[in-house]
């Protein structure tokens, strides 16, 4: 194996998913920790300090603390490279988390055992299944009181949908959480408690050794034999196909704060997982190992620096190597270009590199040429990766700037945080400029819209809440025909005819009642929930 193909092979590129507070922070630090990329717990975020936050501005500004420094961490552990991406728990932030899961090949899913699967959950979820990657869980807070194990698995299996494997089963839980039983090697694994070493300390012995009755009492051997045995006879086979493809997920219980089972979940997660993964551009299937470089831009982060104006396009590199020096061929812009300052992070740093490999992601300067989804290939290619769905936003306002002079300030402002991904503008058909109606998931983007055109462009806003909730893209089937009117449309009073900057045609309804009159009396109209495409 060749050097290049040895270093592609080695990558893991993963996204850690869960609902607030379940403990990704937790198990993302324990991660680092053994790969030796920090020094001690507590480095990845200033926790202490932003959960005093309370007003929205500082929720702001945490939330963009959080997506600048910790958006993709790259670490050593055991041979492997791992980057990891994290996603905001902050469930007004779902748009950013969907793109940066796109640029994930599997994900973690982290579940507090108290209280099983949660909303954001199940949110996150549905992104990673609807791409068929790996999804692996692990169900943590185990040294606190937690729900039935049984219990936990059949309700990922209902309410996600997917198969269940677990890898271990806990021998009680909260005070008496002594450990795991291993189904692989049949072992268990008693623990003892160690908070701050690198991993817990643990024994392990078979389950039949009568010593095991010593170690954890008769009672809960019993109940471990006896659980073991429903388990093996319930429980559908291990299937790594079935893993690989997103069908069947690898459970394991531990505690991220305790280090119960983090670093035997690690190592697992790691074997079972893939090694970077190909993505599709039309009817091609570009693959990690292809010689030529090819990546994809999943996130862009304006002003990172407000005194240097800073822009950064993060991109995923899906094949090849990329080298600094060379020229690259940006397929949207149709232009060959080279990419500068390109950097990578680790833990909270930033570091110039002069090489990645696929799997990795790195920032790049981003002079105001990049949009979400663009393609970067080698010079003498064409190929564009399929793009990056958008998701309908949930609300909406029309905004306007107060100060008639700064128009250009504020459509300059709007478009810039729009080609982020963070808003989505659209405007009515044949109108001017002058107003702008934004939609967006969580309202807190609102919020992040209005300081940040106040503070990065100086625009202050006025702005007026629209009932709109729903918003469905037209689906163009002859790419010829002249856009729709008003009138060209039967819609009731509660509905709205809007464009997009890119020409897309959309409506805005609010009610899910006033999109069913209107499919029903638009015979031909066809409505699409996702903009962009298909995953
Ligand atoms: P998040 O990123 O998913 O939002 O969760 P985070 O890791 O920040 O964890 C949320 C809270 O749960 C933290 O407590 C954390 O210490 C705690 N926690 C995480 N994993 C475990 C675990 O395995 N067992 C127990 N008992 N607690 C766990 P906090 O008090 O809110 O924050 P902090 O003051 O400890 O930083």
């Amino acid at each position: 194996m060749s050097k290049y193909e040895a270093e592609i092979k080695r990558r893991r590129t993963f996204a850690i998913i869960s609902h607030p507070d379940a403990g990704k922070t937790t198990l993302t630090e324990k991660f680092l920790l053994y790969g030796g990329a920090i020094a001690q717990a507590g480095q990845v975020k200033g926790k202490k300090n932003t959960r005093a936050a309370t007003s929205d501005w500082m929720e702001i500004e945490k939330q963009r603390g959080i997506s600048v420094t910790s958006s993709v961490m790259q670490f050593q552990y055991e041979g492997f490279c791992i980057n990891i991406l994290d996603t905001p728990g902050h469930q007004d932030f779902s748009e950013d988390t969907y793109r940066t899961l796109m640029a994930a090949d599997s994900a973690v899913m982290v579940i507090d055992g108290a209280k099983g699967v949660e909303a954001q959950t199940r949110k996150l979820f549905k992104v990673c299944a609807m791409r068929d990657i790996p999804i692996f869980t692990f169900i943590n807070k185990m040294d606190r009181e937690a729900r039935d194990p049984f219990e936990l698995c059949e309700e990922l299996e209902h309410e996600l949908g997917i198969d269940t494997y677990a890898m271990n089963w806990p021998i009680g839980c909260g005070r008496e959480f002594m450990g795991v039983y291993d189904r692989q090697n049949r072992k268990v694994i008693h623990f003892t408690s160690n908070t701050n070493a690198r991993a817990a300390t643990a024994t392990q012995i078979e389950p039949d050794d009568p010593a095991l009755a010593d170690l954890i009492g008769a009672g809960k051997r019993d109940q471990l034999v006896d659980e073991i045995e429903l388990l093996d006879g319930a429980s559908c086979d291990f299937d790594l196909d079935r893993v690989r493809h997103g069908k069947l997920s690898p459970v394991f219980f531990g505690s991220a704060l305790t280090n119960f089972g983090v670093e035997p979940f690690l190592e697992e997660f790691l074997r079972m997982t893939t090694a970077p993964l190909a993505r599709r551009a039309g009817d091609e299937v570009v693959d990690a190992f292809d010689d030529d470089f090819s990546a994809f831009v999943f996130k862009i982060q304006a002003n990172m620096n407000k005194a240097h104006r800073d822009r950064i396009a993060f991109m995923r590199v899906v094949s090849g190597k990329f080298e600094a020096d060379k020229e690259v061929y940006h397929v949207q812009e149709g232009k060959k270009i080279r990419l500068s300052r390109p950097q990578q992070l680790m833990a909270a740093e930033r570091e110039i590199i002069e090489e990645a490999y696929a799997g990795d992601i790195i920032g790049v300067f981003d002079p105001g040429i990049f949009s979400i989804g663009d393609t970067l290939c080698a010079p003498g290619k064409k190929f564009a990766f399929d793009p990056i769905p958008t998701f309908a936003p949930e609300h909406f306002e029309r905004i306007r700037s107060v100060d008639t002079m700064k128009r250009k300030q504020f459509l300059k402002g709007v478009e810039q945080i729009a080609q982020e991904g963070a808003i989505q503008i659209f405007k009515t058909p044949y109108s001017g400029m002058e107003e702008v109606i934004v939609g967006v998931v969580g309202t807190l983007q609102f919020d992040v819209l209005e300081y940040r055109l106040r503070s990065e462009y100086n625009v202050e806003l006025y702005k007026e809440g629209l009932p709109f909730e729903y918003l469905r893209w037209i689906v163009r089937e002859d790419e010829e025909a002249p856009p729709l009117k008003e009138e060209d449309l039967l819609l009731p009073g509660d509905a709205k005819l809007v464009e997009d900057y890119k020409g897309n045609q959309l409506l805005l309804f609010a009610s899910q009642w006033s999109i069913q009159w209107v499919t029903e009396r638009n015979k031909g109209l066809k409505l699409a929930e996702f903009g962009g495409a298909k995953f």
